[in-house]
């Protein structure tokens, strides 16, 4: 077992992440800026407050921790938001990621496991799948800013002093199983807890941001996928590097991989809401909007690479068991 730092564990699907490598047996220390996760959020191994741009504290981290890998989720990640702030996006989500591999590599910590995005794939008007190896063309900063650390994670894992799975996950949903960890952005933006929200009554209707799309019924589709199906592919995939003990500089040890997370199966943002209805049993209004800028009409994932690579298949993700295990932790916030 290994001593293991999750940079953003503090936030949704970090948090989620932690309680599956402790079932692995892993000693866990999360570092997290609470820009947007929750201290509480934490549940399992040692909790500290630090922001990745802190060189001293991430050598100081890495030193003392014995820290044998590294899983980095510390993002800002709302899209939309990216479109308008991007210099937030690239200082927090590029230069504090540059920061960590800096430390990393100064330090001899050797393996990460990165925290990507299907918004690297951008609109692909051919492709109703998306595959690992299209090509990159982001539609909005956020997804910039990912594809621009995957690059260099990739180059500096081609000198052989880094091993670096990313991991492009579609649209995360759901909660833990005891309904402890979910989605709570503050302001929220994302589709299914603002949907949630309406039909706990804490909004008056949801907004559907653009019914003109080239789908089949004019919204967007997306690839929803259980957070605890992630926490579990995180797992898998921090075993495959840690299993992994060439020898530093030499070309082998420079392994580097970057995979899909998803269902393969995508959902339109009308589908969620009707969902959402049936599971909740409620009615609200729906009001039909523009489209919000820099959203990609369809993003779902071909994801062989990761069902071959890592052992690794979705168990929780049909929508309405997702929508199901969010409800419950929203009646509870
Ligand atoms: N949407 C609405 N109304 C809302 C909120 C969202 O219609 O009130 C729509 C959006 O326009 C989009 C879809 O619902 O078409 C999903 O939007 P989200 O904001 O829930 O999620 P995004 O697809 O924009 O982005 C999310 C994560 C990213 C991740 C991406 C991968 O925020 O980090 O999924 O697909 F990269």
């Amino acid at each position: 077992m290994a001593n293991i730092l999750v940079a953003g564990g503090a936030g949704f699907i970090g948090s989620q992440t932690l309680l599956a490598l402790a079932q692995d047996g892993h000693t866990l220390t999360t570092l997290d800026n609470l820009s947007n996760g929750f201290a509480d959020n934490v549940i399992v191994g040692d909790f500290i407050e630090g922001d990745l741009h802190d060189a001293q504290l991430l050598d100081t981290v890495l030193v003392d921790r014995k820290i044998d890998a590294i899983i980095h989720f510390a993002a800002f990640i709302e899209a939309g938001v990216s479109v308008t702030n991007p210099m937030d996006f690239y200082d927090n989500n590029v230069a504090g990621s540059l920061t960590l591999i800096q430390a990393m590599v100064r330090n001899r910590v050797r393996k990460i496991v990165f925290s990507s995005t299907a918004a690297v794939y951008g609109q692909q008007d051919d492709h109703d799948l998306l595959h690992e190896n299209l090509a990159k063309q982001p539609i909005n900063p956020y997804g910039q800013t990912k594809w621009m650390v995957e690059c260099m994670l990739r180059d500096v894992a081609a000198t052989g002093d880094m091993e670096a799975i990313c991991l492009r996950y579609f649209n995360a949903a759901g909660s833990d199983p005891d309904a402890r960890l979910g989605e709570r952005h503050d302001p929220e933006t994302h589709l299914i807890p603002l949907v949630l929200d309406a039909a706990r009554g804490v909004r008056d209707s949801i907004s559907i941001f653009g019914t003109d799309y080239a789908t089949e019924d004019g919204t967007c589709i997306r690839d929803y996928i259980h957070v605890a199906d992630l926490a579990d592919a995180h797992s898998k995939a921090l075993a495959l590097l840690l299993g992994r003990n060439e020898t530093p500089g030499t070309p082998s040890a420079g392994f580097y991989d970057a995979m899909n997370l998803g269902t393969s199966r995508g959902h339109s943002v009308r589908e969620v809401i009707e969902t959402a209805k049936q599971v909740t049993g409620v009615d609200f209004p729906v009001i039909e909007k523009e489209r919000r800028p820099g959203d990609p009409a369809r993003l779902v994932a071909d994801a062989t690479r990761a069902n071959k690579l890592l052992n690794w298949q979705p168990q929780r993700s049909d929508l309405k068991t997702m929508i199901a295990d969010a409800w419950r932790f929203r009646q509870n916030l």
